[in-house]
């Protein structure tokens, strides 16, 4: 995605991996130009984006002017609604995170049951007991990958077990996820096309196992939701399972491995939460702002004129929240490039704002508070084991900013 202001000389491409190491300075730059800053996106051709925290804010919260589905703003057709785009795409763009209004609150209602605090922590003692036998295994080899070792298989691990998916079907899933993610160009997408029709491929499998061995799990709840007739379509079926297994472990992955690289750069940072356990939740907060896991959110589309500084919007304009750069605002956060583990108040948007606020916030704070938790307790010296010149960062299509690998030391 091309960004670019002309009066205020901003030219950048946030998918070249030099500027996705450290996108924070030109974030710096986009918040302080006037107006909002023009972007070429592969999908939604020309678009706006907004860096400012009040600017993300406002266009998440304000369900008038600003629609997920394009249809609901102009009446035009949906870009996913274009020929070449895989059937797999197409049902992803049926979940909740593009639709509003009544099929928003069908498609959410649907599940947001099994997302409660109360059915969370359900799970704590599960949680628990995965993130020990992790880290227990990773501690014995010395030096490891933290991502591959913990950060990865902990939320996999959760997400598939709340959806009914078995170990080989996680894998598997994990493996085409990675690869469609990780395009940079759009030849890369062409070049991913079979492997958009082995995830539909495998949605299908899934969901065929799913009614012929139903279980105690969301997804034979959801089939049960199909089969009741108008509540849910077959797309929007595959496409919630996808949302839910991809949403359910790509991010919170980042929570894990980006907060544990916060705390090594920050060395007298992990001391005082060595000291103050109880700063754990406020940590994890403080990770999901300072290096958030979701750098960009669904676009938005414009149902009214808008105007946010110099620039006026026009009815069917595309615009894109960023919350990575409105979580490192100084109007909005003291020493906002500080990662400060005590922070209060922090009123972080890492999750997004408004009705489509995230479904698994409750799940991940309590994923990255045993995390942390534990690594805390299990691990008494940590260090990196690469230079930081040397940490790769993965592809930002998907908007997701997260680390490939995280090789680590533990030292006693
Ligand atoms: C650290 C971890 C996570 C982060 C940073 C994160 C971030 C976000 C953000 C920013 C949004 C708003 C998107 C928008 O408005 O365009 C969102 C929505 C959503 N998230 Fe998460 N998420 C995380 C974990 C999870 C987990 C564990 C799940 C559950 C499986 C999940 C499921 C969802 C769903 C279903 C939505 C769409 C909600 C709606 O449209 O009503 N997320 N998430």
């Amino acid at each position: 995605m091309r960004l670019y202001h002309e009066e205020y000389d901003i030219e950048a491409n946030i998918m070249d991996p030099q500027i996705w190491k450290d996108p924070y300075p030109l974030y710096q730059k986009m918040r302080e130009a006037p107006g909002l800053i023009k972007a070429d996106q592969r999908f939604a051709g020309q678009i706006w984006v907004a860096t400012r925290y009040d600017d993300v804010e406002t266009i998440m919260k304000d369900t008038q002017r600003f629609k997920n589905d394009p249809a609901n703003a102009t009446g035009a057709t949906n870009y996913f609604d274009r020929l070449f785009v895989p059937k797999v795409v197409k049902a992803f763009a049926r979940s909740m995170v593009f639709v509003d209004g009544l099929d928003h609150k069908r498609l959410r209602g649907l599940t947001a049951k099994a997302f409660t605090p109360a059915r969370v922590n359900e799970l704590d003692q599960r949680i628990v007991d995965v993130t020990r036998g992790l880290l227990q295994a990773a501690s014995q080899q010395g030096t490891f990958d933290l991502m591959a070792a913990f950060a990865l298989p902990l939320p996999l691990q959760i997400i598939s077990d709340m959806l009914g998916v078995n170990e080989k079907e996680r894998r598997s899933f994990h493996k085409m996820v990675n690869l469609v993610f990780n395009v940079p160009t759009g030849w890369g997408f062409v070049r991913r096309l079979p492997t958009f029709y082995g995830l539909y491929r495998f949605f299908k499998k899934l969901l065929n196992r799913k009614r012929k061995e139903p279980g105690d799990d969301l997804t034979t709840d959801l089939i049960r939701a199909e089969e009741d007739g108008d509540r849910l379509t077959p797309e929007e079926l595959m496409g919630t399972v996808f949302l839910l297994l991809f949403a359910g472990h790509e991010t919170t992955v980042n929570l894990i491995g980006n907060g544990t690289l916060a705390l090594l750069e920050n060395p007298e940072q992990m001391d005082r939460l060595r000291a103050e356990p109880d700063l754990v939740p406020a940590a994890v907060e403080e990770m999901l702002r300072y290096y958030s896991p979701a750098h960009f959110t669904q676009i938005r589309h414009v149902a009214e004129p808008a105007t946010f500084g110099e620039t006026t919007l026009e009815v069917g304009s595309k615009i894109m929240p960023m919350v990575g750069a409105a979580n490192r605002d100084a109007n909005a956060f003291d020493h906002a490039d500080q990662f400060d583990v005590g922070r209060k108040p922090n009123k972080h948007i890492g999750f997004g704002a408004g009705v489509h606020f995230c479904l698994g916030a409750h799940l991940s704070r309590v994923e990255g508070r045993i995390a942390f938790q534990a690594m805390l307790e299990e691990f008494p010296h940590l260090e990196l084991a690469v230079e930081p010149s040397e940490l790769v960062w993965r592809g930002a299509a998907g908007g997701l900013r997260g680390l490939e690998s995280l090789p680590v030391r533990v030292v006693s």
